[in-house]
């Protein structure tokens, strides 16, 4: 049986392309693997705090001691093992303002941790999380993978970076692109992304 953590960071609602692209990830998973356990988190309707000097002393160090320190030190206990438990993990990412919605941003706030998804060592940084595969399903309004945009995209390689450093190096990104540029565009880059996502080796039971 599949372990499967699906977040959605979309605040777009109804309209929103990755939680539409999201849904379809789930359907597909479910048809491979009826039994997958599959948890949803939606960061935008219930989005992890930023990080105050409260929830910094609850995560970042070892003792928490006041109520809201142990609240926020609690809340990176439940998102950690939310993603310990999961062995597939398929992210809906649209690109605000060149990089991340801040909800999905707060999220790693909480599970980047010292000690418990990451140390350091004499040969560096090493992530802790292993043996995971991640999909990331990004939409964005224009076109960064290819094109004078590349260089401004800081959506995708700090994804990358951020899952990577926790261990999570298994990661397949799913774009699409150009939904601002009118219906047809929009409709086009939904339906590359369905084909992409229908041909992905997801590691699940056939
Ligand atoms: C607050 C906000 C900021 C955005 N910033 C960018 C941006 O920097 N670059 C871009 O290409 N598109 C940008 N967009 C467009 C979104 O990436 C695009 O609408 C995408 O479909 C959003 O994902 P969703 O449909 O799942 O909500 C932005 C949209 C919003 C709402």
């Amino acid at each position: 049986m599949s372990n499967v953590l699906v977040l959605h960071s979309s605040a777009g609602g109804a309209t929103s392309v990755t939680r539409l692209l999201t849904a379809d990830a789930i359907t597909e998973i479910r048809r491979r693997d009826p039994a997958a356990r599959i948890v949803e988190r939606d960061l935008a309707a219930d989005p992890p705090p930023h990080l105050s000097p409260e929830g910094m002393a609850g995560v970042r160090t070892p003792n928490a001691t006041t109520p809201a320190e142990i609240a926020a030190r609690d809340l990176s206990d439940a998102l950690i093992a939310e993603l310990r438990d999961a062995d597939t993990i398929v992210i809906g990412a649209p690109m605000y303002n060149f990089g991340l919605p801040s909800t999905l941003k707060a999220w790693f706030d909480h599970v980047l941790r010292a000690g418990v998804t990451f140390r350091y060592s004499e040969a560096g940084p090493e992530g802790l999380l292993k043996g995971k595969k991640v999909i990331v399903i990004e939409a964005r309004g224009g076109l960064y993978s290819e094109g004078p945009a590349q260089a401004i995209d800081f959506q995708e390689p700090y994804l990358r970076q951020l899952l990577g450093f926790i261990g999570l190096t298994d990661v397949t990104f799913v774009r699409a692109e150009k939904i601002g540029f009118g219906p047809d565009a929009r409709e086009a880059a939904i339906a590359g992304a369905r084909a992409e996502l229908s041909q992905l080796a997801l590691p699940l039971a056939a």
